[in-house]
């Protein structure tokens, strides 16, 4: 009878075990995410976000991928994320073209998909959480032109270091910027189209290439921070760094501010990463909420004006 007892008593603790761990495991949302890269820091900020949004929900079971800068890693991740039927799926793709048809395959099989920072070649998707890259774009347009001496006046030789050619925001920014300055008789392209990828070390060969090929150049204007550093250096390397502005995109206080507060770069334009947004547009329609198709992050321009204040809000200078 004692042992009857006791051995009823260990069923229903295991029991009670089991069921709880099945229920805290069936109330989890599995949400996967699969990053382009984490090569530059804009993307670290952008998974630390990401995650730390996450932490704040103990009903989410977040998985991070990363695609190594290469389209086919990302396309298997997201495949990854379509076997085990995930809640949902976050996707920040490396290029367009080759990124779509696999979230396609995710959102018709009804998983939502939030397509952030980079978009599509379709809007086969939930919702897409990025910049504006064409009013950045034409901000630095409008920021080179006053630079360049006010318009209808601007006058000099232009450099431009575009991003990945494959991804929409490079796209974006090439357009919005070329709608500012190319109504400018007196500023003068001295590049050819060209892809920098993003990197800072192709930012440097660009500039490398375009110092040779021309005797004055006025302004540098790269599509991220680590080119227009990249491009920096290049000049600075052959002392022709002075009196030439460089403009950049991204912003985060560790790398775009700093530079521009140490007068490295003379502007750059904020664009916030979309990891906490991703995270919490996702869990609201998780749990039963509606989302909007488009969320538009908002910029600003930092330069000389704020970027001290920025790096103080943030702690980076007392
Ligand atoms: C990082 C990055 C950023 C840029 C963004 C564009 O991989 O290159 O510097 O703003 O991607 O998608």
């Amino acid at each position: 009878m004692n042992v009857r007892i006791r051995m009823l008593f260990l069923a229903m603790v295991c029991f009670c075990v089991l069921t709880s761990a099945a229920i805290g495991e069936e109330k989890k949302f599995v949400i996967g995410f699969s990053q382009a890269t984490t090569t530059e820091p804009w993307r670290l900020l952008f998974n630390k976000e990401l995650r730390e949004e996450a932490e704040k929900h103990p009903e989410i079971k977040l998985i991070v991928r990363d695609g190594m800068d290469n389209a086919a890693t990302q396309i298997a991740d997201v495949e990854a994320f379509i076997q085990m039927k995930a809640d949902a799926i976050l996707i920040s793709p490396k290029v367009a073209a080759e990124l779509t048809p696999v979230v396609n395959k995710a959102y018709d099989a009804g998983i939502p998909v939030f397509v952030l920072d980079r978009d599509l070649t379709n809007d086969r998707y939930t919702q897409f959480i990025g910049g504006d890259n064409k009013l950045i774009g034409r901000a630095a347009g409008e920021y080179a032109v006053n630079f360049l001496g006010g318009s209808g006046k601007a006058k000099g030789n232009v450099v431009e270091i575009r991003g990945g050619k494959a991804a929409t925001p490079a796209q974006d920014r090439y357009a919005g910027f070329h709608e500012a300055i190319d109504k400018e008789p007196g500023i003068k392209m001295v590049t050819q189209p060209n892809d920098g990828d993003w990197k800072q070390d192709k930012g440097y060969e660009l500039m490398a290439e375009a110092l040779d090929a021309n005797e004055k150049i006025d302004l540098v204007y790269a599509h991220n921070d680590p080119m227009a550093y990249g491009a920096y250096m290049a000049a600075k390397d052959v002392g022709r760094e002075k009196g030439v502005a460089f403009l950049g995109i991204d912003g985060i206080p560790a790398e775009g501010v700093k530079w521009v507060h140490q007068g490295i770069l003379t502007a750059t334009f904020l664009y916030k990463t979309p990891g906490n947004e991703g995270v919490r547009q996702a869990l609201k329609l998780l749990k039963g909420g509606t989302v909007e198709k488009r969320v538009t992050l908002p910029t600003m321009t930092i330069d000389k004006s704020n970027a001290e204040k920025i790096m103080r809000d943030n702690g980076l200078i007392k």
